[in-house]
């Protein structure tokens, strides 16, 4: 079933399908890098991890109406999605200040964004993922007003979800970023991952980081961290 390789990036394998040109296999690794790629580590057992955890979230936006790439987890490190042409977009969504807008723009850690900010990000490794207008959007990505205005309507209703579920999870959601691509008929859905690796979880009660600044800031254990996330999220969603 699995194919040729497409795609190998910093922490996922992209396969092809054989017999099915739409769909693609996504093989989560167990690679942890940070500040593009300037620091990196390999920690065993991440990859099943960060795919366990996208997936539950994934089904769990599927149940919200939220239309995305996910088809099913296929086994513990790999997950089925349809096939999309990525727009060169990272939209992140802040909750809290947290991350690269305290050293952006001098916001003290913590500071609450009410209503939440979203964010515009090019995709380019080699330029370092600059922060960008929705102008600078239009003409790197070819993408319309109404696209792009959709776009961010969809990560704000994302927000929404994910703030309930992680809550029930005794977690604070501070921000997380997301990626949109279009499938063949031009329809633009969800794609890529949703996990402690692309979002900024904090522990409700302590405040303690639980999530890939526990790697980019060396403060502990991320395995047992996104193990515990794993877990809370297993708890809370078996009800519902
Ligand atoms: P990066 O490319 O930033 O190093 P990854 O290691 O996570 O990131 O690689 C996975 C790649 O797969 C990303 O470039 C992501 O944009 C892409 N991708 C995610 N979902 C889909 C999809 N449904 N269709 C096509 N590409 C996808
Ligand atoms: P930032 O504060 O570094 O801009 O990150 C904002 C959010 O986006 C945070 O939850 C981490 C996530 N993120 C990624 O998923 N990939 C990235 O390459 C970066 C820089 C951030
Ligand atoms: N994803 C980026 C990297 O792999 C940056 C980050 O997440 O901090 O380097």
């Amino acid at each position: 079933m699995k194919g040729s390789l497409l795609y190998e990036g910093k922490a996922k394998k992209v396969y092809h399908v054989d017999g099915e040109p739409n769909q693609l296999i996504l093989s989560y690794k167990n690679d942890a890098t940070a500040f593009n790629g300037k620091k990196k580590d390999r920690f065993e057992g991440k990859g099943r991890l960060n795919n366990l955890i996208t997936s539950k979230v994934f089904e769990y936006l599927k149940q919200n109406q939220i239309s995305s790439h996910f088809i099913e987890a296929l086994n513990d490190t790999e997950q089925l999605v349809e096939k999309t042409t990525i727009i060169p977009l990272e939209v992140v969504v802040r909750n809290v200040a947290a991350g690269s807008i305290t050293r952006r723009l001098g916001i003290q850690e913590k500071q609450p964004f009410e209503p939440p900010l979203v964010e515009l990000f090019y995709k380019d490794d080699e330029l370092g993922d600059p922060i960008i207008n929705d102008e600078h959007a239009y003409h790197l990505t070819g993408i319309s007003e109404e696209e792009l205005s959709q776009i961010k309507q969809m990560a704000l209703k994302v927000n929404s979800q994910l703030l309930q579920l992680f809550k029930v999870a005794k977690l604070k959601l501070v921000d997380f970023k997301l990626e949109f691509g279009r499938l063949e008929d031009g329809t633009i859905v969800l794609a890529d991952e949703i996990s402690p690796d692309t979002c900024r979880l904090w522990d409700l009660d302590t405040g303690e980081k639980m999530d890939k600044d526990v790697f980019r800031e060396s403060l502990g254990d991320l395995i047992s961290v996104y193990e515990t996330i794993l877990q809370r999220l297993e708890e809370n969603t078996c009800a519902k």
